[in-house]
């Protein structure tokens, strides 16, 4: 499907690896100019590389750590210096650690709070004079199925990343009509953080080897499967696309039917 994106420009925070690099992927894929940020310095080569392997468009990594907001805003003007312009944003983060609720101290709680929201809150803020100049775009972010439904012993992402739908729901009414906001909710795909908490369970002794580790991730999902950062990446793109016209303000689930709730 052509998604009309060629020759735009988008940014991905945290897009190094994992569902960033995929969403960013895609949009290089349909067309666009792909800005990406992360902090390991291996790990942005990596992505820039594979960008540029991706697209014909122009490709910017930038080390830039996501909690940082001075780093953040570097990032965004750094994109909008270079593609001299903006049209799409999309923000994925880190994932804040696990825990129980009684597990958990102050410290975690702010964290996760800058990691989770406010680096969505300054992305936003810093990028949307730019995308409001050109006349319209659009904001995806990246957080959880745990928004629908609580998962156990990740106390920090049932919580904290709420606070990213209440704020992408308020974009998407104060925004409109020029700017479309939508909110993607994963489901496990099997990015490097999957990759490593499976390695982590076989080694304990929990599987007998990585693809039973593998299949325990995908117990309750009807697709039987977990999913690939590809089809997280291809919606991602998809959202930003005008092929989603009229979508604005919604929180869609890529996980293979795992959520139950509607
Ligand atoms: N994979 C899943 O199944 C799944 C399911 C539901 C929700 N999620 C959520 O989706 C998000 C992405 O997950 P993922 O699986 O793609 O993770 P991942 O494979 O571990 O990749 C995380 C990416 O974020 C970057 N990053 C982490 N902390 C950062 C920071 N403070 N500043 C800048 N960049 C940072 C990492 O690069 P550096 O470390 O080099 O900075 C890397 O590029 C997370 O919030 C995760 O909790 C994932």
């Amino acid at each position: 499907m052509d998604l009309g994106l060629d020759g735009d420009a988008a940014l991905v925070t945290a897009g190094t690896a994992g569902l960033g690099l995929a969403s960013a992927a895609a949009l290089a894929r349909a067309g666009c100019d792909v800005a990406v940020c992360g902090r390991d310095a291996d790990r942005l080569a990596r992505a820039e590389a594979r960008l540029e392997a991706t697209g014909d468009g122009e490709v910017l990594a930038v080390g830039a750590d996501i909690t940082d907001p001075d780093a953040l805003e570097g990032f965004v003007g750094e994109t909008v210096r270079t593609f001299d312009g903006l049209d799409h944003v999309v923000t994925s983060a880190g994932g804040p650690p696990s825990g129980s609720f009684l597990e958990t101290d102050d410290e975690d709680w702010y964290h996760a709070y800058d990691l989770l929201v406010m680096s969505v809150v300054r992305t936003v803020r810093a990028a949307h004079p730019t995308i409001a100049e050109a006349g319209g775009g659009t904001v995806v972010t990246i957080t959880s199925r745990s928004v629908r439904e609580v998962i156990d012993d990740l106390v920090l992402s049932n919580a904290v990343r709420r606070g990213v739908i209440g704020l992408m729901k308020t974009l998407s009414r104060e925004f409109a009509p020029a700017v479309r906001t939508n909110a993607v909710l994963p489901g496990a795909h099997e990015t490097g953080r999957i990759e490593e908490l499976v390695e982590a369970a076989v080694e304990r002794g929990d599987h007998p080897d990585y693809e039973a580790g593998l299949a325990d991730w995908s117990e309750g999902v009807p697709l039987e499967r977990v999913g690939e950062p590809r089809e997280l990446g291809e919606t991602v793109a998809w959202l930003s696309s005008d092929r989603a016209s009229y979508l604005n303000g919604a929180a869609v689930p890529v996980d293979g039917g795992a959520t139950r709730s509607v």
